[in-house]
């Protein structure tokens, strides 16, 4: 009798343990499942929405203080979409962060990272989504 009981509570314990396992495999897919972000069908954007926002108002605080404050031109030259049209984004990208030594156009990489940099670029180009 005893044997028997033991031999029932063993296969009892065995199912449940097997039970937990497979729920908590079930769960950690699900997790998994749940962190993979949906769908975009193009690359996400590499600037934070709130950090565009500062971006943009940058554009206009501090580059608008030399370049006009609609970027149409003060102490440094416009930055009107048609002005640059001829100026390509890596080349932009390296004036803002390097700034233009000799004038008074100023490095920026202390307060941008490179992406950043970019991103202002494309910004100024009408290229950014
Ligand atoms: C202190 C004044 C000043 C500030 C602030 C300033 N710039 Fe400039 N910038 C200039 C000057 C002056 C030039 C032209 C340099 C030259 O003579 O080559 C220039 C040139 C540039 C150019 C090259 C334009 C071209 O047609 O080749 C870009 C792009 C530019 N600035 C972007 C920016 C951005 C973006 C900011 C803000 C993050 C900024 N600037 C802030 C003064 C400034």
């Amino acid at each position: 009798m005893y044997r028997m009981l033991n031999g029932l509570l063993g296969w009892m314990v065995g199912a449940v343990v097997v039970f937990a396992l497979f729920s908590a495999a079930s769960l950690a897919a699900l997790t998994a499942l749940a962190a993979v972000p949906p769908e975009r069908g193009e690359t996400p954007p590499a600037i934070a929405p709130d950090r565009a926002v500062a971006l943009r108002h940058l554009l206009i605080q501090d580059c608008g203080s030399c370049h006009g404050l609609t970027l149409g031109g003060g102490l440094g030259p416009p930055l009107h979409r048609q002005s640059l049209a001829d100026k390509p984004v890596p080349y932009l990208a390296a004036v803002i962060l390097h700034g233009r030594p000799g004038t008074a156009m100023p490095p920026w990489s202390a307060f941008l990272t490179a992406t950043e940099g970019e991103w202002l670029a494309l910004e100024l180009k009408g290229e950014n989504p």
